[in-house]
C-alpha cells in the first residue's frame, strides 16, 4: 500500500493532555489513549512517542512498551472505517481466510498484505483493514467488526453487504448499520 500523510497532534494539545493526566494512576495509558484520540488519523507517530517520553521524563522503551502491547494503540495511520476480521483457530475453521481475501479484492489489496503487515489502509484513508486473534465470540464465528459493531456468522453474502453499505455510507455521516 501507498504511504499516508503524516499527522501529529499539536504541541500545545500534547502540553494539555499530559497536564491534564500527570500524577494520576495508570498515565502513561490515559495520556497515549487521548492522544491518539486527538490525532486526525488514529495513531500514535514515532515523534509523538518521542515527545511523550521526553515530556513525561518516562524512557523510551517504557512508551513504545506500552504503546505496543495494547492491541488498541495504532502505530501507523488509521482510516475513517475500520474492517477486522478475526483468524482466530474458530473463525479460520469456519472460513475468515476466504472473508479476508474477499476484503482484499474490495479494496484491491494484494492478497497476504494484511496478515503480514497486520493492518493496511487504503490510500485514501477511508478503511483501514486489520486482523486480530479472536474477538472472544467463537461459538459465532465467523466474526467480522466494521466500525466497533460486530457482525457474527459472517458468510460471502453478508460481508459483501456490509462493505457495500460501508462503502456508500463513506462520506456521509457514520450511522450504524442494521442487518
Ligand atoms: S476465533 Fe474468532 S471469535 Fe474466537
Amino acid at each position: 500500500m501507498e504511504k499516508h500523510t503524516n499527522s501529529f497532534v499539536p504541541e500545545a494539545i500534547l502540553d494539555e493532555i499530559i497536564e491534564k493526566h500527570k500524577g494520576k494512576p495508570g498515565m502513561l495509558l490515559t495520556t497515549l489513549e487521548e492522544v491518539q484520540e486527538k490525532n486526525p488519523l488514529k495513531y500514535l507517530p514515532g515523534e509523538t512517542l518521542t515527545k511523550i517520553s521526553q515530556k513525561m521524563n518516562v524512557p523510551y522503551t517504557q512508551v513504545y512498551g506500552v504503546a505496543t502491547f495494547y492491541s488498541f494503540f495504532n502505530l501507523k495511520p488509521q482510516g475513517k472505517h475500520s474492517i477486522v476480521v478475526c483468524r482466530g483457530t474458530a473463525c479460520h475453521t469456519k472460513g475468515s481466510k476466504g472473508l479476508l481475501d474477499e476484503i482484499s479484492t474490495v479494496f484491491g489489496i494484494k492478497s497476504g498484505d494484511i496478515d503480514s503487515e497486520q493492518s493496511v489502509t487504503t490510500p485514501d484513508n477511508e478503511f483501514t483493514i486489520k486482523t486480530v486473534a479472536c474477538f472472544g465470540q467463537c461459538a459465532q464465528s465467523p466474526v467480522v467488526a466494521v466500525d466497533n459493531i460486530i457482525y457474527s456468522n459472517v458468510n460471502s453474502q453478508k460481508l459483501l453487504k456490509i462493505l457495500s453499505k460501508v462503502r456508500t455510507e463513506k462520506n456521509a455521516p457514520k450511522t450504524k448499520i442494521t442487518l
